[in-house]
């Protein structure tokens, strides 16, 4: 199971809704996903408990636990033998968990690794801090990927992320892989967004994600929370149009994790 974090420590840039196309996405290519909600605020959560809710058909085979159980010795996670789709969802006893001091981060690597050959994909959604959930999913990853809005303060959020990320792979992780920032919530028309990327480009290359792929900011990506549907299920001619050109960047992100085979 390859093991993806989507991280970045400013609010609102992308994260959730990257990390739940990304996990559609690849189940929709045949894959067995594993989504993991870490984040209090529980928005994955309420997103794919009413999409597997209403789409029960399609998600045949697909359970869900809460995430606490991740971090509770000899969790009984027998629910997701043999499905294709699990979840892992985020409660209110989630916060007390992740803010015991005495939280033991080796449970939750345990665990996990019991899900190893359950799944072939896992997503992981975190919240916008750099707090132990932000470190329990880079300690486990074997990727992370860091949406960013192409603002300053999200720009140099993402930088002090790599810095983590970058402790982490040091002590704990050393096959941690960066995929790149992806620019999120992009806008073509707004000059100061562009030159931002300019110097993106010119300072930081080495860590944009490749091939220039980023999301614009559209309307159909605000409307998959409300209609709790990813861009490609979304009946109306813009979306559709997002759908187009926002899937391949789904796809190449799937695409890298699969192909690179570890
Ligand atoms: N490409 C986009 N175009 C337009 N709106 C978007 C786009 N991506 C996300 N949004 C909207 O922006 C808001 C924040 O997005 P999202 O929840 O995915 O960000 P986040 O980084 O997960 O936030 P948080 O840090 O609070 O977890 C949501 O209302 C979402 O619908
Ligand atoms: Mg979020």
């Amino acid at each position: 199971m390859k093991k993806l974090a989507i991280s970045n420590q400013k609010g609102g840039v992308g994260k959730t809704t990257i990390a739940v196309h990304i996990a559609l996405q690849a189940y929709k290519m045949g894959h067995k996903v594993l989504f993991i909600d870490i984040d209090t605020q529980a928005n994955s959560s309420l997103f794919f408990e009413h999409y597997l809710e209403n789409n029960q058909e399609q998600m045949g085979n697909a359970a869900s636990l809460p995430t606490v159980s991740l971090f509770e010795e000899n969790s009984d996670l027998s629910a997701f033998d043999d499905q294709r789709f699990g979840l892992l969802y985020s409660t209110n006893d989630l916060a007390s968990v992740l803010g015991n001091p005495d939280i033991d981060i080796a449970v939750w690597a345990n665990n996990l690794q019991k899900l190893d050959d359950k799944f072939d994909i896992c997503v992981i959604d975190t919240p916008p801090t750099l707090a132990i959930s932000q470190i329990a999913a880079m300690v486990v990853a074997d990727y992370v990927l860091s949406p960013i809005e192409l603002s300053t303060y999200s720009v140099q959020g993402a930088i002090n992320l790599i810095t983590t990320m970058n402790n982490i792979k040091d002590d704990y992780n050393p096959n941690l892989l960066f995929l790149g920032l992806l620019p999120s919530r992009v806008n073509k028309n707004n000059n100061r967004q562009l030159s931002i990327l300019a110097e993106l480009k010119n300072e930081y290359n080495h860590l944009l994600y490749p091939n220039d792929l980023m999301l614009l900011e559209r309307q159909a990506f605000a409307d998959t929370s409300a209609l709790n549907l990813p861009v490609w299920e979304i009946q109306e001619h813009a979306a559709r149009k997002v759908a187009a050109k926002s899937r391949p960047v789904f796809t190449d992100i799937v695409n890298r994790m699969i192909g690179d085979k570890k």
